[in-house]
């Protein structure tokens, strides 16, 4: 009989290995790799996969039931929150029985988030449980008294952590809505490791998940991401939970964007574009025009629009182009993909005449916007190209449009949506691609170009 391959597993992040080490080799850890106490050795894994027979004769038959005889139609609308900027996000509210992962870097705002829909429901009369994993029930009051005059007796807490209990526990007390911040420090009997591991992580939202759709309790579960992309971060849960969340921005700055990565149950275009204050998270009804407030008409700096789901949105795209010395040159870009300016810069070059070769260029989007759309392009090189020439851009003029690799300037989805938002903002001339449907907009003027060269010509004129 072959010997039982015993399997290692680290409790930090659930990387398995064939033999013992002090160190963990995938997370760095030490003193967390220990035998599994779940593993099944080699030969009888061989054997359960071998005898598919066997398997067979060891399952019950079950009887199987027609959909139509389901009785869901009461169930198929969402139900309103009483929170606008979420409810719209969730086309509507939340589902019947649905788990809703609001996933977000720390300090985002989530608790606050999450606070708010509680009082929203429980103002309503409804109840709500919140389950208080990472703050104490005395932290989460204080923030709930901040964020309102009245907490609502329907507003209940839960001080515990155990996954099996708070499923229990929500099925016996059927609230309308289940909170549980954060999944990172709820834990199960039935996985290994400690709060925040794979396996806990993958256990406990399965286990919540599966609660919620036997209860119909809609359950929301908090979960923390870090910048480099936590290991029992969301991704894990993705496909377990029926909605995904992301509440994004700068810590550094008030600008929040709430956005649907997955949505079983609607369309994921829609975003809300908030403000942190203190009396929680507010939705920001002029975005465009909070994100160029402190706008700087300095070389360097020009105005781009880009889609937030369907929204547009203006940004500011700064550049800062430095002599590079005797070093490699350094390229560094925040709220900006980084390879996407190198990729500009190396158009610029070959395309427009505008040699960065030994300078270092530093790109931001203003105001702590992550932007990902290309149509961002052509602001930022403009913005390079007057930074270069240290003469500043027209400050009534904004551009939009991706540029590809042979320098050509490319249209971009909604140019009506984007171009009435630069004209209501005030902006007398937009520069955008030759191949764009060109709306008719009263009192701004359209210089629509084929390349990026010829566009950044009429930008700096
Ligand atoms: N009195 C206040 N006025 C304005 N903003 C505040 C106030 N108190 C807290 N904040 C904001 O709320 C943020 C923290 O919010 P919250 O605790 O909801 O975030 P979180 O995403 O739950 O964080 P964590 O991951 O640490 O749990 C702070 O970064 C701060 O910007
Ligand atoms: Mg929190």
């Amino acid at each position: 009989m072959p010997k039982p391959i015993l399997v290692h597993i680290c409790s930090k992040c659930d990387a398995q290995f064939p033999r013992w080490s002090g160190r963990c080799e995938s997370c760095g850890n030490w003193g967390t790799v220990s035998k599994d106490p779940t593993d099944v050795s080699g030969d009888t894994r061989e054997s359960l996969t071998s005898d598919v027979g066997r398997q067979e004769a060891g399952g019950r038959k079950l009887k199987v039931e027609a959909f139509a005889d389901l009785k869901s139609a009461e169930y198929a609308t969402a139900k309103p929150t009483g929170l606008a900027p979420l409810d719209a996000v969730l086309g509507g509210g939340l589902a019947h029985g649905s788990a809703t992962l609001i996933a977000g870097e720390p300090g985002m705002g989530k608790s606050t988030l999450l606070s708010q829909v509680a009082l929203a429901m429980a103002a309503q009369g409804k109840k709500v449980l919140y389950v208080a994993g990472e703050e104490s029930p005395k932290q989460i009051g204080l923030r709930l008294a901040r964020l309102a005059s009245v907490v609502p007796p329907t507003l209940a807490y839960l001080d515990d952590t155990c996954a099996e209990n708070i499923a229990a526990t929500l099925a016996d007390n059927k609230p309308d809505l289940t909170i549980v911040d954060s999944i990172q420090t709820a834990v199960s009997n039935q996985a290994s490791g400690e709060a925040g591991s794979v396996s806990q992580v993958k256990t406990c939202a399965a286990i919540l998940t599966q609660a919620a759709k036997r209860s119909g309790v809609p359950v929301i579960l908090v979960g923390q991401v870090t910048k480099d992309g936590d290991i029992a971060g969301p991704r894990l849960m993705e496909h377990v939970v029926d909605t995904v969340l992301s509440l994004e921005g700068d810590r550094t700055h008030r600008f929040r964007i709430l956005r649907a990565i997955k949505h079983r149950f609607g369309s994921s275009d829609e975003v809300a574009l908030l403000d942190m204050t203190e009396r929680g998270l507010e939705v920001l009804e002029n975005p465009s025009g909070a994100l160029l407030a402190d706008r700087s008409d300095a070389p360097g700096s020009a105005i781009g629009c880009v889609l937030e789901g369907r929204r547009p949105l203006l940004a500011e795209l700064q550049a800062l182009v430095t002599a590079a010395g005797y070093s490699a040159p350094v390229r560094k870009a925040t709220g900006f993909d980084t390879a996407r300016l190198n990729m500009l810069l190396a158009v610029l070059t070959r395309h427009a005449g505008i040699g960065v070769y030994d300078k270092d260029v530093f790109a931001n989007a203003a105001g702590g916007l992550a932007v990902r759309d290309p149509a961002a392009d052509l602001a930022l090189a403009a913005a390079i190209a007057s930074a270069v020439s240290k003469k500043p851009l027209d400050p009534k003029t904004a551009l939009f449009g991706e540029i590809g690799l042979t320098g050509e300037l490319r249209p971009v989805p909604l140019t009506d949506l984007r171009v009435k938002e630069i004209a209501r903002l005030g902006f007398s001339t937009i520069i955008l691609p030759a191949a764009s449907k060109q709306p008719q907009i009263k009192d701004v003027e359209l210089k629509t170009c084929r390349t990026v060269r010829d566009a950044i010509e009429r930008a700096m004129r």
